[in-house]
């Protein structure tokens, strides 16, 4: 279950649908998908092979086929960060600065966590913690960062238009996670 954090006040919510509101309104869609046992299973093993992947996108394939056909993700691929990959680090790194990208950036994650930061129209900041469960889909041009928990584990199942849209845009060159702003 997510949890949202405004930064401007001390309440969190983990309220699926108070989170689907208040993100909404900011462009923002999120969703619940419902993972079976085998999923969660696969998705959480240290490495998955090729095998594995496809597994899992066919676990998925009604969804991924009402997205394809409602939003025009038309294709879709499986990412596993794991805190032992050659590379982890840097492959982060791209994404916890602030930025944006010419197309949707949507997840549905399917073990582990991580989060996102987002700016509101005023400045101040939300902070979405994402797991297991969880779809997001953050509209092109939106700007937001990515950062993984310390233990580095995420499983999510990525949906593309057109996946050249997926470069990161920076609003700058500063490094890491912008500092917290209520
Ligand atoms: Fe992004």
């Amino acid at each position: 279950m997510a949890r949202l954090q405004p930064l401007w006040t001390a309440a969190a919510s983990t309220d699926a649908a108070e989170i689907t509101t208040f993100l909404r309104a900011r462009g923002v869609t999120y969703e619940r998908w419902p993972l079976p046992d085998a999923v969660r299973t696969v998705a959480a093993q240290p490495r998955l092979d090729d095998a594995d992947k496809a597994r899992l996108l066919a676990a998925f394939s009604a969804e991924l086929a009402a997205k394809a056909a409602g939003q025009g993700y038309g294709s879709a691929d499986v990412v596993a960060i794991r805190p032992d990959l050659p590379g982890v680090d840097d492959a982060l790194a791209r994404f916890d600065r602030v930025h944006f990208h010419d197309d949707d950036e949507v997840r549905a994650i399917v073990a582990g966590h991580g989060v996102f930061g987002f700016t509101d129209d005023d400045g101040r900041q939300f902070l979405l913690t994402v797991e297991a469960g969880d779809y997001i889909s953050v509209p092109a041009g939106i700007w937001h960062w990515f950062y993984c928990g310390s233990d580095k584990f995420i499983t999510a199942l990525r949906l593309f238009r057109d996946s050249a849209g997926w470069v990161p845009r920076y609003r700058s060159t500063d490094r890491g996670v912008p500092q917290a702003r209520a």
